[in-house]
């Protein structure tokens, strides 16, 4: 089963993305974690993506479509996937769809994460994550030792208040349009309700998935 996690940055894609990509037993892809990762490993890519990702500006179609390509050909993805901020543009949704369908699959369905602003901000200002597996805390101060994996937690340059007022404006921007996109293609879209407890958003997200 492919899966598009949609919805704004802080509505808790990759916390949940995490959760139900356990539950499916297929991996969790994150175009965010794939660019950190290369600025980490100092490769071109992730030098080029540095600034955008900074700024809270999307990295160009071109870069996400090639990082997809290769990670939806990749053998550890052949069962499905759950796709974690990618697409954010209508041509990256365009692009997928040609790539997968050239591959023989599709997405089975897009889940929108509906969360609203004032909680968006509140999250990504008391967020820090791991440096090194990416797991996202709330409440835990930048130089915590991760539980999951014993890495440090950090603050994200792209959660400062700056970063984060253009992030929401270019989710309404660029990234709204791909839900009329989906409506108009009469792709399953399925919006849920991204507040409150952990444990229940997973099972509304699960049941509207298996339903
Ligand atoms: P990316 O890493 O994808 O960031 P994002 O979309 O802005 O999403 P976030 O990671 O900020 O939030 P999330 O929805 O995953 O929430 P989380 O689970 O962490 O992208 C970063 C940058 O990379 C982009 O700005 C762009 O430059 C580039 N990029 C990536 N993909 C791209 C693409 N396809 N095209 C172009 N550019 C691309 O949760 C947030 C916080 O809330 C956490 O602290 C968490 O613990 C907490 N939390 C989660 N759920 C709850 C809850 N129910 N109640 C209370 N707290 C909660």
């Amino acid at each position: 089963m492919i899966v598009v996690l949609l919805g704004p940055p802080g509505a808790g894609k990759g916390t949940q993305g995490e959760r139900i990509a356990d539950k499916l037993g297929v991996p969790k892809i994150a175009t965010g974690d794939v660019l950190r990762a290369a600025l980490r490993d100092g490769t071109e890519q992730g030098l080029a993506a540095k600034a955008y990702m900074d700024r809270g500006d999307l990295v160009p179609d071109s870069v996400i479509l090639g990082i997809m390509k290769e990670v939806m050909a990749a053998p550890s993805s052949q069962k499905g996937a759950i796709l974690d901020g990618v697409v954010r543009t209508v041509p990256q949704a365009d692009g997928l769809a040609t790539m997968l369908a050239e591959l023989g699959r599709k997405v089975d369905a897009y889940l929108l994460f509906d969360v609203k602003d004032d909680e968006l901000v509140r999250r990504l200002s008391g967020r820090t994550v791991c440096d090194s597996c990416q797991t996202p805390y709330m409440g835990l101060e930048p130089g915590t030792k991760c539980s999951k994996c014993g890495g440090t937690l950090v603050r994200r340059k792209d959660d400062e208040p700056d970063s984060i007022r253009n992030r929401l404006k270019v989710y309404r921007e660029q990234t709204e349009p791909v839900i009329d996109w989906v409506k108009d293609k009469k792709m399953e879209l399925v919006e849920i309700d991204a507040t409150g407890d952990l444990d229940e958003i997973t099972e509304r997200a699960m049941k509207a998935l298996t339903e």
